[in-house]
């Protein structure tokens, strides 16, 4: 049976504006149950799922058999009427449409995936069909609706969207970690940040960021490391270290609040405790690193599990390992600043504090809940003879550098600026425990593949 109706072609996503009319939806099945006369489909188009009835008595045999018959991730195209629906469940919930054709575009048989439970190489290895499960769907939705909320944020501040190059001559977060690449036989690497670029640009500019994919050969098989992620790096001039705090915490609240705006049933599906991120709002704490280690050192005085006890050994001078940024901020409800760390964890480039030279003047900001650093940034230096300094004592090649350091000599101002991660920021709004279902195509020590 088909309707005489006319159809409009509709996503998901707008399906409630369709209420009491006759709708198409080309998509995807992703599973049906049976009750009696009665078959349940569930559809999605990739904009968002829905649940499709079939009723025997009404669509007939041949649509009702077709549509039983049809296995997970058939593409097929159904048409019907939109019904609200309060306990259908979908993306948008609420609403299902009322079968009355259908067209299958392929038949499929024997999907991977299944609704049992694989581990997550498995799926890892089908990533290219796993994308298409609801979670993973939804984590992307995610993705990039905070990237767009991180570029509105900017753009409406006045900042200006400069690109900084992908392939580098020299380092700049440690030489650790840099991807090597033969240039034309010149030894080049691939960026491990755009802020050197930035900070010249801001000179020119006054306000950037670059946004965009940055390479760290990180030999760490942490929750928390991809050797390939996207970080958004503002840099601002005539900014100083309390500057940057004030800044940072005015964009993180808009990009958490704007993200539970637009993506509640995205992260209702992950199941993610929203009252968490209604919290973030200005201001977040600000604590020394010094305040810092005093306070692992009383969470260690006070645990009586040894393992943590193990793991939470630190003196002042050490960079922190998760499980101290874990416990720290435990402790806070909201994401926390961390500044004032020890010059000799931190890259070159800081500027040392006040008449501390062994602390410079960094700021991490962590994420509450154990997520840990989603920023880092600093003020930098501003003195040309420092600069050299630093860069000699890293033991860099001065003359890879001489332009930089030339910005410190022709009006050289306060700046500074920092680099956020949206991997990491992804896991903590979405609630997910590991880093490498934030990428589509995660690359880590060992996955290169698909
Ligand atoms: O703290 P990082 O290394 O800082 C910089 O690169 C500065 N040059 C940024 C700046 O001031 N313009 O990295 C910044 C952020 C971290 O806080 C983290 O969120 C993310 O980038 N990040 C990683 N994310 C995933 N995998 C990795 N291997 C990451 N390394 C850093
Ligand atoms: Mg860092």
């Amino acid at each position: 049976m088909t309707s005489d109706l006319q159809a409009v072609d509709i996503r998901i996503e707008n399906i409630a504006d369709y209420e009491g009319q006759r709708v198409t939806i080309k998509g995807w099945l992703y599973a049906s149950t049976r009750k009696g006369k009665l078959l349940f489909v569930r559809l999605r188009d990739g904009s968002g799922m829905t649940q499709g009835v079939a009723f025997l008595p009404e669509v007939g045999e041949e649509i009702f058999e077709t549509l039983k018959r049809l296995g997970q991730e058939s593409s097929l195209i159904v048409s019907g009427m939109v019904r609200a629906n309060p306990r259908a469940p979908g993306v948008p919930k609420g609403f299902e449409i009322g079968i009355d054709a259908v067209e299958v575009v392929q038949e499929t048989a024997d999907y991977p995936i299944t609704p049992k439970d694989h581990g997550v190489e498995f799926l890892m290895d089908q990533r290219h069909l796993w994308l298409r499960s609801s979670q993973q769907w939804a984590i992307m939705r995610v993705r990039t609706t905070i990237k767009r909320a991180i570029i509105d944020f900017l753009d409406n501040q006045g900042f200006l969207n400069i690109d900084t190059p992908i392939i580098t001559p020299s380092a700049a977060e440690g030489t650790s970690t840099l991807f090597p690449v033969n240039y034309f036989d010149e030894q080049a690497y691939l960026a491990q940040t755009g802020q050197l670029y930035n900070e010249a640009n801001i000179m020119a500019f006054g306000k950037v960021y670059c946004f965009g994919p940055t390479f760290r050969a990180e030999k760490s098989k942490t929750r928390r490391h991809l050797a390939e992620f996207w970080m958004v790096e503002p840099e601002i001039a005539y900014c100083d270290l309390d500057d940057l705090m004030e800044f940072e915490e005015q964009f993180v609240s808009y990009v958490v609040q704007t993200t539970l705006e637009k993506r509640g049933p995205e992260l209702e599906l992950l199941g993610r405790d929203l009252t968490a991120l209604e919290n973030v709002k200005p201001p977040f704490p600000r604590i020394s690193y010094d305040e810092a280690v005093e306070r692992i050192h009383a969470i260690r005085e006070a645990t009586n599990d040894p393992e943590l006890k193990e793991l939470l050994q630190i003196e002042w001078g050490d960079d922190f390992g998760s499980p101290h940024e874990t416990e720290l901020t435990k402790q806070f409800d909201r994401p926390v600043f961390v500044y004032g760390y020890p010059t000799q964890v931190k890259a070159f480039y800081m500027e040392p504090w006040p008449g501390r030279p062994e602390v410079c003047k960094s700021v991490d900001l962590l994420a509450p809940e154990g997520y840990g650093e989603i920023i880092g940034g600093s003020e930098r230096m501003s003195d040309p003879d420092v600069l050299v300094e630093a860069i000699n004592r890293h033991e860099l090649p001065l003359e890879h550098y001489e332009w930089y350091v030339d910005l410190r000599k022709f009006g050289s101002v306060p700046h500074s600026g920092f680099g956020l991660g949206l991997e990491r920021t992804v896991a903590w709004i979405c609630g997910i425990d590991h880093i490498r279902q934030t990428s589509p195509y995660p690359r880590t020590l060992n996955r290169l593949r698909p």
